[in-house]
């Protein structure tokens, strides 16, 4: 089955023709950084417009880098929530009438499942249930897994999203916008133990909290006075994001201890950071976990990843009515 795969949930205009949900023929991504990083953050109309310029060329470029035309395509998949209403609406608008007009079925996808099923774009898929941590701008949370349209929820972020934290601390430091990437790149040249940041809740339950860490880099640099350069500001950069990806890879190999669930998935925009990479693959090193977490371009947003999910429903069957709405919250949990 060759599915379509549209998202448009954020600030990224994606389109993909991705095969038996496992093999991407195509996939193309049009973010609109640019137009958002002065604002230091994403402004919701000037997404919704964007997508709306975008999204035909994406479509279209994509159909031509994997080689194919319309009619090759068996069915459609596109993120229906969570995210931006007034982008998601652009998507899935688009979704229906090219589904109304070639008569085939289209599936509304969560974006959440769309970022787990990345890991089935690779060449060592897991199989199921696994554990999934989803990382990123908007999320944080942990689940069990057991099958597509099949989650339980362990936990979540009770304030702050893990992104959103790398993208805070980027903000005060004046380094720019997205600042996960940025942050990454810095933090490799600096000593994680240089400074000593809060781990919230470690060691109790599941749920995550990221906005304390957050307010103690603040009070760090007011009371510095000036902004830290070079190699002090690798070090802040170091220790911030320890922080963060310590607890992140303690709580999710304690669910796979305590469930008796011996594989992990690390999904989402933050799973394709270098460090929260390397600190899993040494804890799963000395236990016997399967780690499975998608090449860095497939963890941040991109529609691959949710025709792979498209194509497990629509292998079922399933066939979503033109009059489904978009959603901007959705758990996945069922
Ligand atoms: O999954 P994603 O592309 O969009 C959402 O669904 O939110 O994730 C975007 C988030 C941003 O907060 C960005 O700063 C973060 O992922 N991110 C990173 C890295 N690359 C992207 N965080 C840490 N390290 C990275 N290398
Ligand atoms: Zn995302």
């Amino acid at each position: 089955m060759l599915v379509l795969g549209i998202e448009s949930s954020c600030d990224e205009t994606a389109a993909a023709v991705v095969e038996k949900g496992a093999v991407i023929r195509s996939s193309v991504v049009a973010s609109q950084i640019n137009v958002h990083s002065r604002y230091g953050g994403v402004v919701p109309e000037l997404a919704s417009r964007k997508h709306i310029e975008a999204i035909v060329p994406v479509i279209q470029e994509a159909l031509d880098a994997a080689g194919v035309i319309f009619p090759d395509i068996d069915g459609i998949a596109v993120t229906r929530g969570p995210g931006l209403m007034g982008s998601l609406i652009v998507g899935m608008s688009l979704a229906k009438s090219l589904a109304y007009g070639l008569g085939i079925p289209y599936v509304g996808v969560n974006h959440i499942e769309g970022h787990i099923a990345a890991v089935f774009l690779g060449d060592d898929p897991p199989c199921f249930p696994f554990i999934a941590l989803v990382v990123s701008g908007g999320h944080t949370h942990l689940y069990v897994v057991k099958g597509f349209g099949s989650s339980r929820l362990l936990g979540q972020t009770r304030d702050d999203a893990a992104g959103e934290a790398y993208d805070k601390a980027a903000k005060m430091l004046n380094l720019g916008y997205p600042g996960g990437v940025i942050i990454d790149r810095l933090a490799r040249k600096g000593n994680p133990s240089a400074l000593s940041f809060p781990r919230a809740l470690r060691g109790e339950g599941y749920d995550f909290s990221f906005s304390g860490l957050k307010t103690a880099l603040l009070y760090h640099l007011r009371k510095r006075g000036d902004m830290p350069v070079e190699g002090e500001l690798a070090d802040l950069a170091a220790s911030y994001q320890d922080a963060i990806v310590e607890v992140l890879v303690e709580k999710t190999i304690r669910a796979a201890d305590e469930t008796g669930i011996p594989r992990i998935v690390v999904a989402g925009g933050v799973a394709s950071n270098s460090r929260l990479r390397e600190r899993f693959r040494e804890s799963v090193g000395t236990r016997r976990l399967g780690l499975f977490i998608p090449s860095p371009e497939l963890c941040t947003d991109n529609a691959a990843m949710i025709a792979a999910v498209g194509n497990a429903f629509l292998e079922r069957g399933r066939k979503d009515s033109l009059d489904l709405g978009a959603v901007s919250r959705w758990p996945l949990e069922e």
